[in-house]
């Protein structure tokens, strides 16, 4: 028997882009023994802006490759996508076990003092079914102010907080929310956390931000604690080979290898798909 044979289950994990390292940087610190496989889809991103359609399209692609690696949870890293596209997720793979990422609408409206909350999101998601049930369900009592953070997400792609474009971008995203006088921030993207610094710093001491990363985590813990040990396919076992963390991107990898480096201290080569 080969030791890849007791390797522990591998799970996928995916974002339109770099936002989802976030989430698997919550992963690393919940399942320490989980392999990992991120998809960055850069070349179809952003998904914020896109039909969804195309996300659709694009998230049964990314499971459909996740699942020939090997992958026997899958954690759908995007907010944007979640919204789109996790029922045709469940839909096409019944039996598999998948965790989305939501923007936590029901914690900021629980832990609220002044019951007004803010939501910076993609249009995508602010305009989801989901989106508007999340509110009505859980925030009932709550001033609601959804910010559409348009370009934000791939601004942070180019650069950091300091870059130009993200920092006019937050200083028009982060005064909406001052003038509405919320006291806690959703950070309703994946991207976000990224620069959730700035973030704090424009809006000041009294808003509270949140993200759902841990949360996200969480559920995934729980999920890989119920799994058995399939088997590894050949193809999962020569990447699984030497690393615990595999980074892939269907787009430029060097801007997921940078925002790794920079930003978590990963320094490991991505590789590029063509999917
Ligand atoms: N990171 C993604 C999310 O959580 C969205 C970024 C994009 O627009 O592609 O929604």
């Amino acid at each position: 028997m080969s030791t890849l044979e007791h390797r522990p289950p591998l799970i996928g994990i995916f974002d339109s882009g770099v936002g989802g390292l976030s989430v698997v940087k919550a992963l690393q610190g919940r399942c320490p023994n989980a392999p990992l496989l991120y998809v960055a889809d850069c070349g179809h991103a952003p998904y914020g802006e896109r039909d969804i359609a195309h996300v659709i399209d694009r998230s049964l692609r990314i499971t459909n490759f996740l699942l020939a690696q090997g992958a026997a949870l899958i954690v759908v890293a995007c907010n944007t996508a979640t919204a789109a596209a996790i029922e045709a997720m469940r839909h096409q793979h019944p039996d598999l076990p998948l965790v989305g990422v939501e923007p936590g609408v029901k914690p900021a409206a629980q832990r609220s003092l002044s019951k007004r909350v803010g939501v910076m999101a993609t249009t995508s998601t602010l305009q989801s079914p989901r989106f508007q049930s999340l509110v009505q369900r859980f925030a009932n009592d709550c001033f609601v102010l959804p910010v559409a953070c348009a370009g934000l997400a791939a601004a942070i792609e180019q650069g950091d907080a300091n870059h130009s474009t993200v920092s006019h971008l937050l200083d028009q995203y982060c005064g909406a929310l001052k003038d509405a006088a919320v006291d806690t921030v959703v950070l309703g993207c994946t991207h976000y956390p990224f620069v959730a610094d700035a973030i704090a710093e424009r809006l000041g001491p009294g808003v509270t931000l949140l993200d759902t990363a841990d949360a996200v985590a969480q559920q995934a813990a729980r999920l890989y604690e119920g799994l058995g040990q399939p088997d590894p396919s050949p193809e999962s076992s020569r990447l699984l080979k030497s690393r615990r963390m595999t980074m892939m991107s269907t787009g430029e990898v060097e801007v997921l290898e940078r925002i790794a480096r920079e930003r978590l201290g990963w320094d490991q080569q991505a590789l590029r798909i063509d999917i």
